[in-house]
């Protein structure tokens, strides 16, 4: 009997969900055997992004089970139904995971409709789509992950888990420690209060403030945003970490892949920050390893 959801809309993932899919004994994705829409399918196999896969399908260039099918958003199961796409089956992905310094002038998106750089002209030679996770400004540069495994990405996203993201910061003005107290207690944003953040002074210089701040959201524009309610403006913005894992061996515009210790310390990063060390209750820090160099691209 074919197994469906109660509630299609939302992809179940949970332990009963799994088994189902274990028991459909297929392989592919990590979840696979699981409904979904035809256009998530397409776009979780790392061939292209959500919006390319709605084109795709309109343009009638995928087939489910023997024929076309132009609705994006038509129930499949991937390992069940069998998904051509441009003739060609569907295959497991391999799932990627790289990070990308990224400079400023260069957008997070896959097309900009103004023609700007986006960071996969940076990325060339990646046989799989891979998005980035959470965005970066135009104006902002550090540390970007990319990658196809959609629950990386949510794991990382998602604020429940309380990974934090840390930034450098130049502030047009001198911020007195209230200000810092004010940003670290959370401040009121159009989207509501912020969540508490870590934020040390790292020096005052002439007139302008630089400060390192861990934030564990990633609302639009948000460090911006926060040094604007204390009365500043951001002049510049790195990002040098997500959890622990930074990017201190490359060079501007470069990408490598995550190493596994590195893949598996964010995750087990929440609230894990360089700025005041592990928080009460969170998990011993690994032993740092020696490790090998890795291979770095331009
Ligand atoms: N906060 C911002 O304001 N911009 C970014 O790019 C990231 C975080």
């Amino acid at each position: 009997m074919k197994w469906i959801p109660k509630k299609p809309w939302r992809q179940k993932t949970g332990p009963v969900a799994r088994q189902r899919a274990e028991a459909a004994n297929v392989d592919g994705f990590d979840d696979d055997g699981i409904q979904k829409t035809l256009e998530r399918v397409i776009s979780k196999a790392g061939v292209g992004s959500r919006t390319q896969a709605r084109s795709w399908i309109h343009a009638g260039q995928v087939q489910v089970n023997g024929k076309v099918v132009e609705d994006p958003d038509r129930w499949v199961t991937f390992g069940r139904d069998r998904i051509l796409l441009d003739g060609k089956p569907l295959t497991k992905r391999r799932p990627i995971y790289i990070l990308l310094y990224k400079p400023t002038g260069y957008i997070t998106t896959f097309k900009d409709p103004e023609g700007r750089p986006t960071v996969y002209d940076l990325i060339k030679g990646i046989d799989q789509f891979v998005s980035p996770v959470g965005r970066l400004d135009l104006d902002t540069s550090g540390l970007l992950i990319m990658t196809n495994d959609t629950q990386f990405a949510e794991r990382l996203t998602n604020p429940d888990h309380k990974i934090s993201k840390t930034y450098l910061v130049k502030c047009s003005t001198l911020l007195s420690d209230d200000a810092l107290e004010q940003l670290r207690r959370g401040v009121e944003l159009s989207d509501g209060l912020t969540r508490p953040a870590q934020v040390r002074r790292v020096r005052d210089s002439g007139k302008y403030t630089h400060l390192e701040i861990a934030i564990t959201e990633g609302r639009n524009r948000q460090v911006r945003r926060m040094i604007e309610a204390v009365d500043g403006k951001v002049l510049k913005l790195v990002r040098t970490h997500i959890g622990p894992v930074s990017f201190e061996d490359l060079k501007i515009g470069e990408w490598r892949d995550m190493a596994p210790a590195e893949l598996s310390a964010v995750i087990g990063s929440p609230t894990r920050t360089r700025i005041s060390g592990p928080a009460p209750g969170s998990r011993t820090p690994e032993k740092k390893k020696s490790r090998r160099p890795r291979a770095v691209r331009k």
